[in-house]
């Protein structure tokens, strides 16, 4: 089997550092399938992306059969099968994420351009970073025409990952017995985290997570502030952002894409909108979704009931990504790049 050719950009950074390892050793694309890895950043951090690669050769994985560090464009896109755009800059304490708009925007039109010119028309992309819809939705808009919308997505992964986690401990249940929460929107701290079609495997028994956790306030409250909140608050701790969750989620991301969606589960995934739930079309916005592992296609789940709670949170962090949107297409006609 030829091996799958994977870029992860911005390896030289936190993330990259924790992602690449997931990557290389099987965890993301199974123990079976071999994986070239390509590995992009900055020339200034040419020695520190080398590094990375003594270490994955250190590291002697029977699944990693190649790795190159490049801080070209050309040569990192170049046939690629999975992008991993995690190259950017990071948001600091007392920063919104839409803060790195002017500053990120440029990187994602240059990576959507270089995307169409050389990587393989079914190549299929997560941007994590942020502002990560908005990015995902340049790098869709300059790939057009060559790479079809539908295989851009953002990571709302974390997100999902952090509302199963508020559940289960809530519920006093492990993370494995949580399933089916929704974060529906932007990768921002507008997102509406849902557990109202979450369940909860508890005593033996699947339950709705509102019966489980026996406290609507705190899911309609709390819930949804600290997972809205805690990128924020994992930088005030750390003084650095959030990596080994994220690389987890993107890895989890990627799997899931590439291997299907458990029987009756659905995760978050910011994907190009058809219209569902009243999204304007082709907004990068969070959905739940089923994917197929055959097809390797995703569909929004359709026809889940949204009470009048959950339509003005979801109005919420639509405009926020309209006005991203029109933030961002406004500074990419301004670059030169
Ligand atoms: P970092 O600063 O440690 O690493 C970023 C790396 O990207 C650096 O090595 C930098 O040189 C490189 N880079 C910059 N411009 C580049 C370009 N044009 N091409 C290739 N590489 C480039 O940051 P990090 O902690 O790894 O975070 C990376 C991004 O991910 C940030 O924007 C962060 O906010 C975002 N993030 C998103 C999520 C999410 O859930 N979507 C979660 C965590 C972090
Ligand atoms: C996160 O959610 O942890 C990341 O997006 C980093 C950030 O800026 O919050």
């Amino acid at each position: 089997m030829a091996p799958l050719r994977v870029l992860v950009t911005g390896a030289a950074g936190q993330i990259g550092y924790s992602i690449v390892i997931r990557i290389a050793d099987g965890t993301v694309f199974g123990k079976d399938t071999p994986v070239h890895l390509v590995l992009l950043d900055i020339p200034q951090c040419a020695n520190v992306l080398e590094g990375v690669v003594f270490e994955l050769q250190d590291c002697a994985l029977p699944t990693l059969h190649g790795v190159e560090a490049v801080t070209e464009e050309k040569a990192a896109f170049k046939d690629i099968d999975y992008a991993f755009l995690v190259g950017a800059m990071p948001r600091r304490e007392g920063m919104e994420r839409k803060d790195l708009l002017a500053a990120n925007v440029r990187i994602f039109k240059s990576q959507g351009k270089a995307l169409a010119e050389y990587a393989k028309p079914s190549t299929k992309v997560i941007v994590v970073g942020n502002p990560a819809n908005t990015n995902a939705f340049i790098a869709a808009k300059y790939a057009a025409g060559k790479v079809p919308a539908r295989n851009f997505s953002a990571m709302t992964r974390l997100d999902h990952n952090r509302a199963l986690a508020q559940v289960a401990l809530k519920a006093g249940v492990t993370v494995g017995d949580v399933k089916n929460v929704i974060i529906w929107g932007n990768h921002s701290s507008t997102q509406f985290p849902d557990a109202r079609h979450a369940q909860v495997t508890k005593g033996g028994n699947s339950v709705d997570a509102y019966t489980a956790v026996g406290d609507d306030a705190f899911l309609q409250g709390d819930f949804i502030s600290t997972v809205q909140k805690r990128g924020g608050v994992i930088i005030e701790k750390r003084k650095l952002s959030s990596a080994m969750s994220a690389a987890k989620a993107a890895c989890d991301h990627i799997h899931d894409w590439h291997f299907g969606t458990q029987p009756g589960q659905h995760v978050s995934m910011a994907v190009p909108s058809d219209g569902s739930y009243g999204i304007p079309e082709g907004l990068i916005f969070s959905f739940p979704v089923t994917i197929d592992g055959n097809t390797k296609e995703w569909k929004i789940v359709q026809g889940l009931s949204l009470d009048d709670f959950a339509k003005q949170k979801i109005a919420v962090t639509t405009k926020e990504l309209e006005e991203e949107r029109d933030d961002a297409l406004k500074a990419c006609d301004e670059s030169s790049i």
